[in-house]
């Protein structure tokens, strides 16, 4: 892999490194060095979702351009899923495409965001709803960028592994602060196998919007309030309730469900979810943007059994509903 990125990073005209403010103190003199970079032009953008918009993408435009980058231009993603999200949307549509590395430095960029080429902006008040299918030329992953991670970021990103272990690999649902980057390869190696298969989601890659559905709809809304939710966080109530759609509607075991609640204490522990009954429409309302909808009807993955996913799901809204009261009642009174 070094070799083939020393020949990249080589053969570009100009190289771009974009990060972020809360990453850049930490890792990017560090990674200027390591990738042997000497003239990068750096692109330092505010942190977090609030910032994943076209704003941003457009300061990076402006930038490449000032920068006169042409189409042999290389653009080096340093930082989480917002960074390579942003970053790769950027690259992709910049004079119809330019060269990028995806850099993960959160474990949820390690396992999920960086992998698989799919990028894109939040816009018009619903997540990621401005995007394209564009691959990167490298996913550089090194769990040494989690030394500086928060733990709350650490637990949005254990959030996306028990996803791996529910529609993949029952192993990955014991994963906990202590054995979590042992598992960072078989996740990415889940991941890889479902792109492959299904680069541009018409069928099994959907799988991998299990808890997604809910999780959106319940992340956007939060993103709105004083008590926003990071992504790991909202797809775990997303997940909740998607477990608990699939008891009533695929006949998935009640237990798998209960013990998925038990992993709360540790997944919501440093989450401040401020969730209750005047919440439910406001994210009903949310679910209208998912990009799986056909017309008004929300579908769903659901479960049949631990690693038996089922995509396309209709959900009747009454039931959605029933499913999302379910998931506040449950997390107002961990
Ligand atoms: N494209 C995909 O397939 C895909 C998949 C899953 C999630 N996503 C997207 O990923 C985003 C969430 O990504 P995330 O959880 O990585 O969040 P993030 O990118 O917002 O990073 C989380 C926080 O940690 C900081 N940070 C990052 N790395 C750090 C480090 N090593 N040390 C210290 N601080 C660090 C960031 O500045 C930020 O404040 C969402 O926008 C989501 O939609 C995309």
């Amino acid at each position: 892999m070094f070799d083939k990125l020393n020949s990249i990073i080589s053969e570009a005209s100009k190289v771009f490194i974009l990060t972020d403010e809360n990453v850049a103190p930490f890792w990017l003199p560090e990674t200027e060095y390591w990738l042997g970079l000497k003239n990068a032009v750096e692109i330092v953008i505010q942190p977090d979702e609030k910032h994943k918009n076209l704003q941003t993408v457009q300061r990076i435009w402006k930038t490449l351009m000032r920068h006169h980058a042409d189409r042999n231009a290389l653009l080096i993603n340093l930082g989480g899923g917002v960074i390579t999200d942003l970053g790769g949307f950027a690259a992709s549509t910049y004079k119809r495409g330019i060269k990028f590395i995806n850099v993960p430095t959160t474990l949820l960029g390690m396992i999920d965001a960086a992998i698989g080429g799919k990028t894109g902006i939040d816009f018009g008040g619903g997540k990621n709803q401005i995007g394209t299918f564009a691959e990167p030329l490298g996913v550089i992953v090194n769990p040494v960028f989690l030394q500086t991670l928060d733990e709350r970021e650490i637990f949005s990103g254990l959030a996306e592994m028990l996803k791996y272990g529910f529609i993949a690999d029952a192993n990955l649902l014991n994963v906990n602060l202590e054995n979590y980057q042992q598992h960072i390869a078989r996740c990415d190696e889940i991941k890889r196998e479902i792109v492959a298969t299904d680069p541009k989601e018409k069928g099994l890659r959907k799988v991998l919007n299990f808890g997604h559905t809910l999780g959106h709809a319940i992340e956007s809304h939060c993103l709105t309030t004083d008590y926003p939710l990071l992504h790991g966080e909202a797809v775990t109530l997303g997940m909740q309730g998607a477990l608990w759609l699939s008891l009533k509607q695929c006949g998935l075991q009640g237990s798998v469900l209960q013990n998925f609640e038990n992993q709360f204490p540790m997944l919501l522990s440093e989450a401040e979810v401020q969730l209750s009954e005047a919440d439910v429409d406001p994210i009903m309302n949310y679910l209208s943007f998912d990009k799986k909808n056909k017309g008004e009807k929300p579908q769903f993955v659901l479960l049949e059994a631990i690693g038996k996913p089922i995509w396309d799901v209709e959900v009747d809204k009454d039931l959605v509903r029933q499913a999302m009261r379910y998931v506040i009642q449950k997390v107002s009174c961990r």
